[in-house]
């Protein structure tokens, strides 16, 4: 299986500049590209908790990691009170957040995130929880997906798109990635942007509504005040404008309110090269946010 090319990672070093002893939590481990190269540079003391939702994530990523120096935990970020009962230890030097999916996770075709390939139309990132894509589309009402297509799929032609997979609910449930990707294919005029398909839109609104993207990230940035030793760094990778907004304002509060300084004062982007090196960067967005020295909680 393909691997995970981490985004942004020189930048992501520079921005939160580990040292030697600092703790880590990554929320999203992945493959743990960033976090490899963080444990780098807190070696030997430094320690990371790396959570991630997807069971195989945290499977693939024990190979990659120094054991001695790590705990692993499957859980979802959007109940940080939960993961935090477990780990038994409060504040960090450091915590990424690296939001969406991973390539693995989109080359699969078995977990249903892609239309290249056919296969069951899932889409869980924790595929042992909640419901699935296939099971979504079989019971929500028209509006609400027209809205979800709008939303977070900012596709313009969403209530064409609804109507036409209520319409076909009627006929054959949709079960499949191919048979959704055809359908919204089938209904919808063709594109002046040939390099998205009809379908990428919609594909990646039901992927961040079958996974709660959104209320998780919400759920992070407003404990994010309380996440952060002294001196800490939290990073967010984001990928959407939607996520990006949301991450801008929590940042601007609390650097309003005073105990916390923004290390990038714009977002960092990915250069040409990275984004033609992995053209998955192509919508990155790159936000770091410290906590001030003597600051306790
Ligand atoms: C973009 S990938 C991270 C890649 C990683 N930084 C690397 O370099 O390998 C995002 C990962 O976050 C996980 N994830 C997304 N939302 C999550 C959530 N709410 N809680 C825990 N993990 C989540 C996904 O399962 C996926 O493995």
């Amino acid at each position: 299986m393909a691997g995970h090319v981490p985004v942004l990672l020189e930048e992501v070093i520079q921005g939160m500049s580990p040292s030697p002893g600092e703790h880590l939590l990554d929320l999203t481990l992945g493959r743990a590209g960033h976090s490899v190269e963080i444990l780098r540079r807190t070696a030997p003391g430094g320690r990371l908790v790396g959570v991630d939702r997807d069971p195989v994530a945290l499977e693939e990523s024990a190979t990659r990691l120094p054991a001695e120096r790590v705990l692993l935990i499957q859980g979802d970020f959007g109940h940080l009170p939960r993961l935090r009962e477990q780990v038994g230890h409060d504040t960090w030097d450091l915590v990424l957040a690296d939001l969406g999916v991973s390539s693995p996770q989109i080359d699969d075709g078995e977990r249903g995130f892609s239309f290249r390939f056919d296969g069951p139309l899932d889409m869980r990132m924790d595929p042992t929880e909640g419901e699935t894509a296939a099971e979504y589309l079989a019971r929500i009402e028209e509006t609400e997906l027209a809205r979800i297509i709008h939303e977070y799929g900012e596709d313009r032609h969403s209530r064409r798109i609804a109507a036409a997979i209520i319409r076909e609910r009627k006929i054959q449930p949709i079960e499949t990635t191919l048979v959704l990707a055809r359908l919204i294919e089938a209904n919808t005029p063709k594109s002046s942007d040939h390099h998205l398909h009809p379908a990428t839109r919609t594909f990646q609104a039901l992927r961040i509504e079958i996974n709660r993207e959104l209320s998780a990230l919400q759920h992070l940035l407003d404990r994010t005040g309380s996440l952060l030793s002294p001196g800490g760094r939290i990073a967010i990778l984001s990928y959407h404008s939607l996520e990006d907004r949301k991450v801008k304002q929590s940042f601007k509060d609390l650097v309003r309110e005073g105990d916390h300084e923004l290390v990038t004062v714009k977002p960092v982007r990915p250069g040409e090269e990275e984004i033609s090196r992995n053209p998955r960067s192509r919508s990155a967005r790159l936000r770091i946010l410290r906590r001030k020295l003597g600051v306790e909680k």
